[in-house]
């Protein structure tokens, strides 16, 4: 499986307050890897700063490559990235109306974001207007209609299409369900696997919900005060977690309910910059000692590993 997106040592910043430190990640060709983490973790920064759409004012450090693209994306003005984004790297949030124009019919949108990155000739982009809102489950009339004439769900469903328009490399989606029902969340989900599966697409997934991650995602990372604390396959990181925090997000969400809402680990989140020396979760883990005031180091591979000093699942002899 080749690599398609490559993070290294990403770190970002506000003035002298880093957000987010020291990530590594790679997503594959084809592979689905979920970023999780609760609120104020650094996820939607570090896919921003993929995108480079980070706010003014806060700055990435290290280094971003995209398979195809021979530039590092971290500090690419911003005539570079306009020609990646919606190209090589296509994104949904969790906002639809953000990536719609709400004066413009769907199908010129569509045809739009073929004809800006050149993937395909004019004559040609119509019908494949039509076969995206195919792929994406919606009549082919939607093409005539507004933003406004469609649901919420349906306006998901053709900011993915525009997403996959040109057949990006890569998908970053962030909280792409989150504003929409249950009921429409489990179409829009598989749409957006069976969208990056169609054509080998690397897919980079947040979410707070972990069934959801669940459901979509191969392989995890999980992101507390800014760092990523844990990674791994799905199956192994929800079984059997090793670092603490990964531990409280699973024993604080119960799967089986409806709101699935990461608010039980004890105590808050730190804001911004007010996070602990040494480990970052040492402030709400019971299972703190003074080893923890130093910072513990990554044991394992990037694809499979934790950072903790007392990790869950050792038995003390
Ligand atoms: N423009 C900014 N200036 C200062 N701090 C910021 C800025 N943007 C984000 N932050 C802070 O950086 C931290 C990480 O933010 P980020 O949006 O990446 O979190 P998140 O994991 O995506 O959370 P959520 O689940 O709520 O979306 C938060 O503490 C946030 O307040
Ligand atoms: S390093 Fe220490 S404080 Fe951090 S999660 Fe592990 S046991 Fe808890
Ligand atoms: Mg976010």
């Amino acid at each position: 499986m080749s690599d398609v997106l490559t993070v290294r040592g990403l770190s970002v910043k506000v003035r002298d307050t880093t957000l987010v430190s020291d990530v590594d990640l790679t997503v594959g060709a084809g592979e689905r890897v979920g970023l999780i983490g609760e609120s104020g973790s650094g996820k939607s920064l570090t896919a921003l700063s993929v995108l480079g759409l980070l706010p003014e004012d806060v700055y990435a450090g290290g280094s971003v490559r995209l398979d195809g693209v021979d530039h590092e994306l971290i500090g690419a003005d911003e005539r570079r990235m306009s020609q990646v984004r919606g190209r090589d790297i296509a994104m949904v949030f969790q906002e639809p109306m953000t990536a719609l124009n709400p004066t413009m019919r769907i199908g010129d949108q569509l045809t739009e974001a073929m004809l800006i990155h050149k993937t395909k000739p004019k004559s040609a982009a119509r019908a494949a207007a039509a076969e995206l809102l195919e792929r994406v489950q919606l009549p082919a009339d939607a093409l005539r209609a507004y933003p406004h004439q469609l649901s919420g769900g349906q306006r998901q469903r053709v900011v993915l299409a525009l997403a996959l328009a040109n057949d990006p490399s890569l998908l970053i989606c962030d909280e792409p369900t989150t504003a929409l029902d249950v009921t429409v969340q489990a179409l829009v989900l598989d749409l957006i696997v069976r969208g990056v599966m169609d054509r080998s697409s690397a897919l980079l997934f947040i979410t707070h919900d972990l069934a959801v991650v669940a459901t979509v995602c191969e392989r995890v990372l999980v992101m507390y005060g800014g760092r990523v604390v844990e990674s791994g396959p799905v199956a192994d990181v929800f079984t059997r977690p090793r670092h603490r925090y990964t531990e409280g997000l699973l024993a604080a969400s119960d799967l089986d309910t409806t709101t699935r809402r990461l608010t039980t680990i004890p105590g808050n989140v730190p804001p911004a910059g007010k996070f602990p020396s040494g480990c970052v979760f040492r402030t709400r883990c019971a299972y703190a000692t003074a080893l923890c005031e130093e910072s513990p180091p990554w044991s394992g591979d990037e694809a499979e590993g934790f950072a903790c000093h007392h990790p869950a699942g050792v038995t003390d002899a």
